[in-house]
Parts: structure tokens; sequence; C-alpha cells
């Protein structure tokens, strides 16, 4: 399986282990997804062809697997809900990319790219639909739980949307809305993997909080990334939160630490020259905006750490405490 491809060998080890751990579980849910995916209608079969080559770190799927395993035991229902969590996410991804105008996602063709706007809105409904279709088969509980998660991470995107623009969004803001798009889902994956593995309720909450605290880093890392990452490494395309004037943690940082000139000369980088990422970058480094979102990254990533104490020891404990430094170090 592929959690990373990443070049450290940290993250290496990290991504090993997993395989190591979870191998015959994460092949049981690419079963699933196959065949949730597979259609009759030769139109939406090659649709669903490419999603068979379109397959990202499945960290999500991960997360559930590995809060099972470190509170309990994998059951059934791990699956399906492992299946479900990744048909949501990849659904945002289908439709994100169409608000970022995206060209790769994944190492291949995005939908939008390949098929065009109307085709990715869709498939994206489909897959939304699909994934609730797929939870009915477990309980009204579940259905509940990812309903709710998939309604904050909507949310979390249409606040980012509606701030696109605004240069002086506030952190507190942007911690708001990374807290939904990303740190939401990441956190029911957790509260599932434990509450489907009957875990005490203190223990699923604690799990639940070290997936939002993840998710918090994990998308900081990928802002990071966004701006200073390869495509080549990453599969997808970049500068895209720059091209839709979405602010992020080191842009928001770099407006407050810098003088009024320079902050002057950042905003205009932001707003109007087309390709400016050199210039843009050299300022952040001035102001010191992406080491303090790195730092600010770790913060999250102690705290994701710090909700591990209550489980019993164990190496399934051990993965999640190795991915809080793989989600900000990765490269992928
Ligand atoms: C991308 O998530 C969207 C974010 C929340 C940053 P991933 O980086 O987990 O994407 P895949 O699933 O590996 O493609
Ligand atoms: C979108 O965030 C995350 C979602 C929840 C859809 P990004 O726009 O940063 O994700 P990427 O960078 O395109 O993967
Ligand atoms: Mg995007
Ligand atoms: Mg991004």
């Amino acid at each position: 399986m592929g959690v990373a491809q990443p070049a450290k060998n940290g993250s290496l080890k990290t991504v090993g282990r997993l395989s190591l751990l979870l191998g015959p579980d994460l092949a049981e849910v690419e079963r699933i997804l196959s065949r949730k995916l597979h259609s009759a209608k030769p139109h939406v079969a090659r649709l669903t062809a490419h999603l068979q080559h379109y397959r990202g770190k499945r960290l999500r799927p991960a997360l559930v697997l590995l809060s099972a395993r470190a509170s309990g035991s994998v059951e059934p229902a791990h699956h399906v809900l492992a299946a479900a969590v990744e048909m949501i996410h990849t659904a945002t991804l289908v439709h994100d990319d169409v608000l970022d105008g995206a060209s790769l996602r994944r190492h291949v063709v995005t939908i939008n790219a390949g098929w065009g706007n109307p085709t990715s809105v869709l498939l994206g409904d489909m897959l939304f639909s699909q994934a609730f279709h797929l939870t009915s088969t477990v309980d009204a509980r579940a259905c509940a739980l990812i309903g709710e998660a998939t309604n904050r991470v909507c949310e979390g995107e249409l606040h980012q949307v509606s701030q696109s623009g605004n240069l002086s969004l506030s952190e507190a803001d942007y911690f708001d809305i990374i807290d939904g798009k990303t740190a939401e889902l990441t956190s029911c994956c957790c509260r599932l993997g434990a509450l489907y593995a009957n875990a005490p309720t203190d223990t699923v909450e604690r799990l639940a909080e070290y997936g939002r605290y993840l998710g918090m880093a994990f998308q900081i890392a990928d802002d990071l990334l966004d701006l200073t990452g390869l495509e080549e490494a990453t599969g997808k395309t970049l500068g895209t939160d720059l091209d839709q004037q979405k602010m992020t943690l080191p842009l928001i940082h770099a407006l407050r630490e810098l003088s009024a000139s320079d902050a002057e000369r950042l905003r205009s980088l932001i707003t109007r020259t087309p390709d400016a990422t050199g210039d843009l970058l050299s300022l952040l480094r001035k102001s010191g905006s992406l080491t303090y979102a790195r730092h600010r990254a770790e913060q999250f990533a102690a705290q994701a750490r710090s909700n591990l104490d209550l489980l019993p020891d164990s190496e399934f404990r051990d993965v999640l405490s190795d991915l809080t430094e793989w989600c900000i170090r990765r490269e992928t």
C-alpha cells in the first residue's frame, strides 16, 4: 500500500511499518472500493477506471484501521468505514480541483482537466452518494458521524471560498477553515476506528482529538508544500492557493511581521504579479514565516501525540505517533 513515497528514512520507516501492520486490511479496503466503483454504464465505467489509478496516500483509511487496532481489534465494519471515508475524501478532491482549476492529482490528470467541470461535479456527487450508500450497510450511527463530518468539511471549504482575496484573514479564521475542511475528517476517521472497536468513551474522545490535531498539522504542511513543494513529488498541481488568493499561515504571518513597505510589496505579489513565487518566497524567508508555519505544525503534531498517552503500548500506537512526524516532514 502507499501511505507515502517519502524521501526521508524516518518516513520510509513509518510507511514500511504501516504496510506490514495493515497490508491485508488495506487490501480489503481496496476490494470494497473497486466493487463500489464498478459501473455497468460505459461512460461511468471510463471514469471509475480512471479512479482506479487515482490512488492517493490512503491516510484516512489507515487512520480508521490504526485507531481500531490501537484501541481494540479490526472488525468487518472498519473496512467498510475506511472505504467510505476515502470516497468522501476523494469526492472533496475531485470538487476541489474544479475550484482550484488544477490539472494534476495523484500523479495523473484531474477529472476536470480530462473530462471537464460538469463531469467533475457529477462524479464528485456520485462519490459522496456512494459513500453514504456504503455506510448505510454499517448502521445509522456511522451515517450520522460521517454525515456530520462531511457537513463540516463543506462548511470549511465554503468558509475558505468566502475569504478568497481577503488579505486580512486572521490566523484564527485560517485555523477555523483548516479545522473544518481537513481536521474534521481525520478526527472522524479516528473516532470511527475506536468506536467500532468498542473502545471506552474516553479512548474514543482522545483518539478523535489526536485525529483533529494531526489534521491541523497535516494541512499546515500541505499549505507549505503548495508554496515550496515539487509537483513531481506531490503529484498534484501546486501554487493554486496563491492563484486563488487563499491566505495560508506563512502569508498571514508575513503580513503581520514585515515592515509596512515589505508588507505592501507582499500584498502586490499576492494580488497582481503572476508567477512571482520566487520574490514571494524571499519575503516569506525574510519574515521567518516558513519557519513559523513549520513550528505551528510541530505544535499541533505534539498535541496530537499527547492524546495517545492513554492507549496501551502497541506497535499501532507507535505508528500513530510516528504519523504525526511524518505528516509534517513529508514531501508528497
Ligand atoms: C489532500 O489530501 C487534501 C488535503 C487535505 C491537504 P492528501 O494529501 O491526503 O491526498 P491524497 O489522498 O494522498 O491524494
Ligand atoms: C483542500 O485543500 C482540502 C479539502 C478538504 C478538499 P487544498 O486545496 O489545500 O488541497 P490540495 O492541496 O488541492 O490537495
Ligand atoms: Mg486544492
Ligand atoms: Mg493544498
